[in-house]
């Protein structure tokens, strides 16, 4: 029995990402890879050094095709069930690193109807309306608005359901059974929604009309939907889509991953300053239970969720971070310091992202793609 489970729906316990590395069949970001990435960006993006961008699928299928002139497009999305926080913006900071060294195309996803299937206390307009408020915090990454497209799944449902139903048509109940753990009393919209989430895996292909590589940021969780996107979209005639993937960012409280239902162990996007100083105020960190103790004995920065946060988002000077270690442990940096240098960063960051975000309001339509019929008027003689 393990003590950690991961499925895109819910994180448990201190994952062991190398057992997730084989449950799930992906590969290690290797030293190989990471050359052969460089080739082309010129220099790595923290993330591929630091390992949270850990694993992949064909990432080097894509350069093989990328070097023939076969150009990828990315692809990745938001569940909008609420605000978003820290976490999210871990994949969507490395997508827009990769739009910006590949100089390519982003379909972004917002499951509207996935939030209403998997979350009881959310209503289908609610999930819509937050499809819509979360588009701003992606539109604030500063993404090209001339090569990123932003829908919803209702939002462009003729398009989405005429594609979903091709892939759905290969899909059985048994494949999602195993992947998700769903059973029989699940809704039969929970059943059905890995086709909707495979659908932008071949979107630039079914819109061109050629065959194009997709390339898939995510944090690991979103791994099931597209190992089975892998294993029906070559029997439609498309590539398997590829992916590149990170770990979680923690709550602030012990294990897991940061999740929106945490509440006070998340930091959202929205938060003011007060709020993200008295979380991290709050936070778990690998601290002794005085300050005297400390002093002799050092703290314990793998269990920290302030140094991690540090070195997953805040903190990417490789020195600086050493140097933080190694006077926790020696018991010559106190929690308090860290905690106060942790916060700087992140309201530094949040000031921005929230003027961007403000920003967004203004360019939205430059991002969003939405279907233009209305039904009344499709009845209309
Ligand atoms: P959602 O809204 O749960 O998460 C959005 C993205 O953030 C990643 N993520 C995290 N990354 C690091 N640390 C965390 N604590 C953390 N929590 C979430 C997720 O892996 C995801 O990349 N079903 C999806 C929406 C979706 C999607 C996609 C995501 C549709 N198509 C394609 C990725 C790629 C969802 O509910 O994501």
């Amino acid at each position: 029995m393990e003590n950690f489970k991961v499925t895109p729906w819910e994180v448990i316990g201190d994952v062991d990402y190398s057992k997730l590395i084989k449950e799930f069949g992906i590969q290690l970001i290797d030293k190989n890879l990471l050359r052969r990435i460089k080739k082309h960006t010129r220099v790595l993006h923290p993330y591929l050094t630091h390992g949270i961008f850990f694993a992949h699928r064909d990432m080097n299928w894509i350069l093989d095709e990328y070097e023939k002139g076969n150009v990828f497009y990315l692809y990745t999305g938001r569940g909008p069930s609420g605000s978003v926080h820290l976490g999210h913006i871990m994949p969507w900071l490395f997508t827009k690193w990769l739009q910006d060294k590949f100089g390519v195309e982003l379909f972004f996803q917002m499951t509207d109807d996935e939030k209403f299937y998997f979350k009881d206390d959310i209503s289908l307009k609610k999930a819509q309306a937050l499809a819509r408020e979360n588009a701003l915090d992606v539109i604030a990454m500063g993404f090209d608005p001339k090569k990123t497209h932003i829908f919803s799944n209702t939002g462009i449902a003729k398009f989405m359901y005429n594609q979903a139903a091709l892939i759905a048509n290969r899909i059985t109940f048994s494949m999602i059974k195993a992947s998700f753990g769903l059973n029989e009393s699940s809704n039969i919209g929970k059943i059905f929604y890995t086709s909707m989430q495979a659908v932008p895996a071949i979107m630039k292909s079914v819109i061109t009309g050629n065959n194009v590589p997709c390339l898939i940021p995510h944090a690991v969780d979103q791994d099931p939907h597209f190992r089975i996107a892998r294993d029906v979209l070559p029997k439609l005639n498309y590539y398997k889509p590829a992916s590149i993937q990170c770990l979680f960012l923690p709550g602030l409280k012990q294990g897991g991953k940061m999740s929106a239902s945490e509440g006070v162990g998340a930091i959202y996007t929205t938060d003011n300053i007060a709020t993200i100083k008295k979380k991290i105020n709050r936070a778990f960190t690998g601290g002794r239970g005085s300050a005297k103790e400390q002093r002799e004995k050092g703290g314990n920065p793998e269990i920290c969720s302030v140094f991690k946060y540090l070195f997953m988002l805040f903190e990417m000077d490789n020195k600086i971070i050493s140097t933080i270690d190694e006077e926790c442990r020696k018991g010559e940096r106190l929690c308090g310091q860290c905690k106060i240098y942790l916060q700087e960063k992140i309201i530094h960051f949040l000031k921005k992202h929230q003027s961007q975000r403000e920003r967004a309001k203004e360019i939205f339509d430059q991002y969003w793609v939405e279907e233009q019929n209305d039904v009344k008027l499709l009845f209309k003689k």
